[in-house]
């Protein structure tokens, strides 16, 4: 075999390549917009907790789950999830209300997905997820367990009470 042989490409081949190397720009280019243009963020693992203590320490903010104000219209939810329920089952913040979600799990590995809107993110045990999210339109979300976790998964959820 010659090496001139050995080194033709197809023309269709060639071209698929092309288009390839233009996909992978393109996804590339979407990243960087999404990431610093939109400010679009990927659930960060925002600390390591214990599992087996979280809930019990004093210490640790989901000894007592539930909503903190910080300022008017900015809110912390600090959720547990458990086999079969998130804690609290429910939190009411009024509308345009900005809250930083900060969800960890007690026991086996859970989702939290809110309804109608981006958040979506696994919860690992022993370690910390963390999404902001504004709240423009008034009503309920329901937030649910996304990820298979026993008998009773189906009815895992809570819900966000965005007042008018
Ligand atoms: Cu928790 Cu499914």
């Amino acid at each position: 075999m010659s090496t001139k042989e050995s080194m033709h490409i197809d023309p269709y081949e060639r071209a698929w390549i092309g288009v390839s190397i233009v996909l992978l720009v393109i996804f590339m280019a979407a990243i960087g917009v999404a990431g610093f243009a939109l400010g679009i963020q990927v659930p960060s693992p925002e600390q390591r907790v214990d599992p087996r203590t979280v809930a019990s320490d004093p210490n640790s903010p989901w000894s007592e789950p539930g909503l903190r104000e910080l300022a008017p219209g900015k809110y912390e939810a600090y959720i547990l999830a458990q086999t079969w329920a998130f804690l609290p089952r429910e939190i009411t913040v009024p509308v345009g209300s900005t809250v930083t979600f900060y969800v960890t799990s007690k026991d086996v590995q859970h989702g939290f997905k809110i309804q109608d809107t981006n958040v979506n993110m696994q919860i690992v045990p022993g370690q910390v997820s963390k999404l902001d999210i504004t709240f423009d339109t008034a009503g309920r979300y329901d937030y649910i367990c996304t990820e298979y976790c026993g008998a009773a998964h189906a009815i895992m959820y809570g819900t966000v009470i965005v007042e008018p």
